[in-house]
């Protein structure tokens, strides 16, 4: 999974500052391995979405746990959905400190996302007080235990936000290294509370970010992206920031596939020492297709897409050539491997082939 960098407006925003949406939505484009969401109020969401193109993903900062009713003034997370919205905030501490809401409330927020489809970005952290005594991983667990249904099958998009309560618009921040052993314990709690599917969350930094300091905690390898109050409502910060994480992304999947291109070929050299059976590729199979669903979106592709991962589908092919199978055989048997070696290959691609070739390709992922 790429980084995002999410920017929460917060109660900010009326339609002449829409051109501001447009602008991140351009340098998104322009640094295409980011994920950038704009979490905006309500009325601006399906003018964003408008003003964006689709270039970026628009998000809600609240939602009612109802779907519908007698509930004046409340909205749900199925009118966000129907304004445009993939993503909602839940439990931002404003809200749980402002609107007294508790891990319960906030529980029921995050199923309502769920059931409308929308991914949820819960919102953990610890006052000043507590951080002083040194209760900042116990208050994340607690409120993490609190505030995530047992079942949770996230939604795309779904993540944690650790947001200390004493650095949000204070113009602190935690220690980086504060902030990287906070994040491993919730990525310990995650996985308590939600099993194998913590690996689809991602977790990110918020609070007094700004374009000099981004850098640092982006660095940090725990982090998965950053939500921005502040600095989002000043679209060349925020654009500066994006230029960041999207370098420091592409370094990152630069990293990760040339680590899975090593595994991908021990297990192809293995399977050629003893290939007996169609089934012969499997666990080639299997890493890539693991692989891929940890870390970027799957989605389907044909052999004959362009040449980005010739590479790894030519390895594919001449090692089924030596044991034995045809370049039909293969593609019968083997059908899925190829699209996932692609997906996987596609973000270290655009760094080396260009961002106009990611677009085309996922353009084209879309449409099938
Ligand atoms: P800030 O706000 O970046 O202005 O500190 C962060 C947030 O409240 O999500």
């Amino acid at each position: 999974m790429s980084l995002l960098i999410a920017g929460n407006w917060k109660m900010n925003g009326l339609g002449n500052q829409l051109e501001d949406i447009r602008a991140v939505a351009e340098c998104a484009d322009a640094n295409p391995i980011v994920d950038v969401l704009m979490c905006v109020p309500s009325t601006l969401i399906s003018r964003a979405v408008q003003s964006s193109a689709g270039r970026i993903a628009i998000g809600g900062e609240d939602c009612a746990p109802d779907a519908a009713g007698a509930f004046t003034g409340d909205i749900s997370a199925e009118m966000l959905k129907d304004a445009g919205a993939s993503v909602v905030l839940a439990g931002h501490s404003e809200r749980r400190r402002k609107y007294h809401e508790t891990d319960v409330m906030v529980g029921a927020k995050v199923t309502a996302a769920s059931r409308a489809g929308l991914g949820a970005i819960i919102c953990v952290g610890e006052t000043k007080d507590q951080h002083a005594r040194g209760d900042a991983l116990s208050v994340c667990a607690e409120q993490i235990a609190g505030s995530l249904p047992q079942n949770l099958e996230p939604c795309s998009g779904s993540a944690i936000a650790y947001e200390p309560l004493w650095a949000i618009g204070s113009g602190q921040t935690p220690r980086l290294d504060e902030i990287a052993k906070t994040l491993r314990h919730i990525r310990g709690c995650l996985r308590t509370q939600i099993g194998e599917q913590e690996g689809a969350m991602r977790i990110l930094y918020g609070g007094s970010i700004t374009p000099d300091n981004a850098r640092g905690i982006l660095e940090l390898p725990e982090v998965g992206g950053l939500l921005i109050g502040g600095a989002s409502l000043r679209s060349r910060d925020l654009s500066a920031i994006i230029r960041v994480a999207d370098e420091i992304a592409g370094q990152r999947s630069t990293g990760l596939c040339k680590a899975a291109t090593c595994e991908i070929e021990q297990l192809a050299a293995e399977r050629l020492v003893a290939p007996s059976s169609g089934l012969a590729f499997d666990p080639v199979a299997r890493f890539a297709n693991g692989w891929v669903s940890r870390n970027v979106e799957v989605g389907p592709f044909s052999w004959d897409d362009p040449p980005i991962y010739e590479g790894p589908i030519q390895l594919f092919r001449d090692a089924a050539a030596q044991a034995g199978f045809s370049d039909s055989e293969l593609e019968r048997s083997l059908g899925p491997v190829p699209q996932f070696i692609a997906h996987s290959f596609s973000e270290a691609a655009a760094r080396w082939l260009g961002a106009e070739h990611l677009r085309r390709l996922e353009a084209k992922a879309a449409s099938l």
